[in-house]
């Protein structure tokens, strides 16, 4: 077994970090109050590579291996999470998707200006009622020979308004159940498309969530990704490869509340001396530290099984679920390390809990990790 970095990824991780730094730190508390989306940060990360960084060079990707994209995700997690949710649905969820089954076609006009980081793309899966049981499809793709004629409405889509490209879920056979759904690709401006408004949410306020409403849209039929009924697959695939992303997001946000509530507990004194020498700050950060580099162990395994070709769907699930639940119980005790300082949105520990709640609900919840979870323990 291999822990060492190589220098390719070391140097990867160390861009990521220097990029977080001067792009992304300055602006980050404003970005959030104000619930702005980060336009100009995701064109210069997407001029670096980062949103297309597993993509084969063939195709204008960066061709890194998962472990990097891990390492980069982190980074940038530390400073600003609604930029890595951005880098993570675009990589993870849509240029994965059309790398591995897509046509020559779609790859050309889809897959390589999305690598390229020109233009971001969106994943729509959930529906009003559909989240967690993502089989019960409503939305409808009526097969019309030559095109599918969409109807229905996608919610919780991050980059809804900001994407150009989005991979749509639909029935087409609901007699046939999962095993009826098409992955369709949608471009913005389609007639009879619309986005709906920004949900103004609790945490990476920053990205842009909205609902996606479908009205007798005429989809070509080039544009199904895969065989006909292929999408539920396509979904539960994509969304493995995503577990990894979001598990290394959190990982990230708990890393840098941790960064944070160190450096203040070696400033703040309290009783004479630096709150770090009082046990009971000593002992939060210790638990902290074992926390976060068990986390790290299992993302950097589920990324390390990607990479090698080996089923990963466990692994990620297991990634995904103590990764979030790190990144949740870490920052709630950066913000009562910092007291007061905490509480306020100066200090960024404040922000970092925000983020870390949505890790433990998006992608699936913590709920669904542990049905991935236990039906990989049933087929043991
Ligand atoms: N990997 C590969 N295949 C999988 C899979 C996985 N993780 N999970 C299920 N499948 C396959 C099964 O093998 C089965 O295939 P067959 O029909 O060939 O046997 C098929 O899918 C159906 O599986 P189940 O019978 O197990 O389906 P289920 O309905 O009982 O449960 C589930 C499936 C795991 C709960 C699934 O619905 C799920 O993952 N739900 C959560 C959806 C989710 O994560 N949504 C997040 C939205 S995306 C998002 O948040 C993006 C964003 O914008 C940030």
């Amino acid at each position: 077994m291999n822990f060492e970095l190589t220098d390719e990824q070391l140097m990867i991780k160390q861009a990521a970090r220097d990029f977080a730094r001067t792009e992304l730190l300055k602006g980050v508390i404003e970005r959030d109050n104000k619930a702005e989306f980060p336009a100009e940060q995701i064109k210069k990360l997407g001029e670096l590579g980062f949103l297309g960084m597993m993509v084969n060079p063939k195709y204008d990707g960066a061709g890194m291996d998962a472990i990097s994209y891990v390492l980069a995700m982190e980074e940038i997690s530390k400073i600003d999470s609604s930029v890595s949710v951005v880098m993570s649905v675009n990589n993870s969820l849509v240029c994965y998707g059309l790398e591995h089954y897509g046509t020559e076609e779609q790859k050309e006009k889809y897959l390589k200006p999305l690598a390229r980081g020109e233009i971001i793309g969106a994943f729509a899966l959930s529906e009003p009622e559909a989240g967690s049981d993502a089989t019960q499809q409503r939305t409808i793709a009526e097969d019309k020979g030559d095109y599918y004629l969409l109807n229905g409405t996608k919610n919780w889509i991050t980059s809804g308004k900001n994407a150009s490209v989005y991979i749509v879920f639909a029935q087409t056979h609901p007699e046939k159940r999962h095993k009826g759904i098409n992955a369709l690709i949608l471009e913005k401006g389609m007639e009879g498309f619309e986005t709906g408004a920004k949900e103004d949410k609790m945490g990476m306020r920053g990205s842009d969530t909205t609902s996606l409403m479908f009205n007798d849209v005429k989809v070509p039929k080039s544009n199904r990704i895969g065989e006909d009924g292929f999408g539920f697959k396509l979904a539960m695939s994509s969304l493995n490869g995503g577990r990894i992303g979001i598990a290394a997001q959190a990982l990230g946000i708990a890393q840098g509340a941790l960064d944070l509530a160190l450096a203040y507990s070696k400033e703040r004194k309290a009783f004479g001396k630096a709150i770090i020498d009082h046990q009971a700050i000593a002992f939060k950060l210790s638990d902290m530290e074992a926390a976060i580099e068990s986390a790290r162990l299992l993302v950097y395994k589920a990324a390390w099984l990607k990479d090698s070709g080996k089923d990963y769907t466990h692994a990620s699930a297991i990634a995904k679920l103590v990764a979030a639940e790190t990144a949740m119980k870490v920052t709630t005790e950066a913000v009562q390390i910092h007291g007061g300082y905490g509480y306020v949105k100066e200090y960024h520990v404040e922000r970092l809990m925000r983020d870390a709640k949505l890790t433990q609900i998006y992608e699936g919840t913590s709920e669904i990790q542990k049905i991935v979870i236990s039906r990989g323990l049933l087929k043991r």
